[in-house]
């Protein structure tokens, strides 16, 4: 998109209503104590986040100031509602929190006043009030079937299936936050008594993917954002936004030299653990998993799994409960099914961490044989 483009769809933004009375971004980053300083420095963070060029980052603070123009739902289904907690639960309020504060956010389960019958008229009217023009954002995998009404909600027990396919058919933009939406969750692991499923198999309008048990803050926002800004993300197989999801933990993760290198954790809390060594052999999933956790983090970039000590157990991935398991040991000899195709990419990364630990030259052949192969499924 051209910044002539981009200048004639953030005007559009502005010519709508602001749903948001006398508030405005400014007034609310004052309030919460945010100089004006500090929210360009943030627009800028976002930007690069973003992988725009450095240049965009005015127009991003203009999209961000533009967040009460469109009105947003948020479902919850069978969840933890831990991905909600990953945007509002940090220590202090970040600028991300107080987007989201701000955006205008028109049915929310955990943030809104209403319950009961109030919260089901609330849910009715804005999906009426705002019939294809809001954002839908579910969380929470959905029971299905016979089953369906394991989950049931308000007063007049609408089952979770009943509730998110109206809720679908009325949308803008329908975006899974969380794995469980994207792709079922630990509710749909095996046995899935409840034969959960994911969002998009309940509704056949386009769902955007943003997996991540839970996902960082900045990918949720991003995600709006990004939407605002230029419409439907490119995608990979998934229908992850290639923005986010296009690189492996292990390709920019900060033990990554240990991998190369042959150096790893025998043990958790020993020597090679005290030396930040790689977690692969503690069974580290980076390898197969897509996601921008090694570099962007989560709470304001202060930590990520890897750094606290532990493998990635590869939460982003479709059915990760099944497929990663055991969470703490290589996962040996058994193909997965990766946006690689089954290649055996597992067997491959195996092979460098038990049966060549010291050669790093295979360990190096073999990431280039892996990049090749993302190279050629990108063509
Ligand atoms: Fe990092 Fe895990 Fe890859 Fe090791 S295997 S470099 S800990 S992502
Ligand atoms: Fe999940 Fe792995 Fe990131 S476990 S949070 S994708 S480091």
């Amino acid at each position: 998109m051209t910044f002539k483009e981009l200048e004639a769809r953030l005007k559009e933004l502005e010519s709508l209503p602001s749903m948001k009375g006398n508030s405005s971004i400014p007034k609310a980053l004052e309030e919460a104590g945010f100089s004006r300083r500090d929210f360009m420095k943030w627009a800028g963070a976002m930007t690069a986040f973003l992988a725009l060029p450095a240049s965009f980052a005015p127009m991003v603070a203009r999209a961000a100031e533009l967040t009460d123009r469109v009105p947003v739902i948020w479902l919850h289904m069978a969840e933890c509602t831990g991905c909600s907690e990953s945007l509002l639960r940090s220590d202090t309020p970040t600028i991300d929190s107080l987007i989201f504060d701000y955006i205008s956010l028109e049915y929310h389960e955990t943030v809104m006043a209403a319950s009961g019958w109030q919260a089901e008229e609330n849910l009715e009217s804005a999906i009426e009030k705002y019939k294809g023009n809001y954002f839908l954002m579910v969380e929470g995998g959905i029971p299905f079937g016979d089953t369906e009404n394991y989950l049931t909600i308000g007063p007049y027990a609408k089952t979770g299936r009943q509730i998110a396919t109206e809720a679908c058919n009325n949308a803008k933009a329908i975006l899974a936050i969380g794995t469980c939406s994207s792709f079922g969750g630990i509710q749909a692991a095996h046995p899935n008594p409840s034969n959960a499923k994911p969002l998009h198999k309940i509704t056949n309008k386009e769902v955007i993917n943003v997996p991540g048990c839970p996902p960082s803050e900045k990918n949720i926002v991003g995600n709006v954002l990004q939407f605002l800004l230029f419409g439907k993300p490119a995608l990979d197989v998934y229908n992850r936004p290639k923005w986010a999801y296009g690189l492996r933990i292990h390709d920019l993760c900060e033990r990554r030299g240990h991998f190369d290198a042959g150096e790893f954790v025998e043990h958790f809390g020993d020597e090679g653990a005290k030396n930040g060594y790689c977690l692969y052999k503690m069974g580290c999933k980076g390898p197969y998993t897509f996601n921008n956790c090694s570099r962007e983090r989560f709470n304001q970039h202060t930590s990520w799994p890897i750094q606290s000590g532990h493998g990635c157990i590869g939460c982003s991935e479709p059915n990760f409960w099944d497929t990663m398991q055991p969470f703490e040991k290589p996962l040996a000899s058994h193909q997965f099914n990766s946006v690689f195709g089954s290649l055996g990419s597992d067997s491959m990364a195996d092979k460098i961490g038990i049966g060549v630990l010291c050669l790093t030259g295979v360990a190096i052949a073999a990431h280039a044989a892996i990049a090749t192969m993302k190279k050629g499924n990108e063509e």
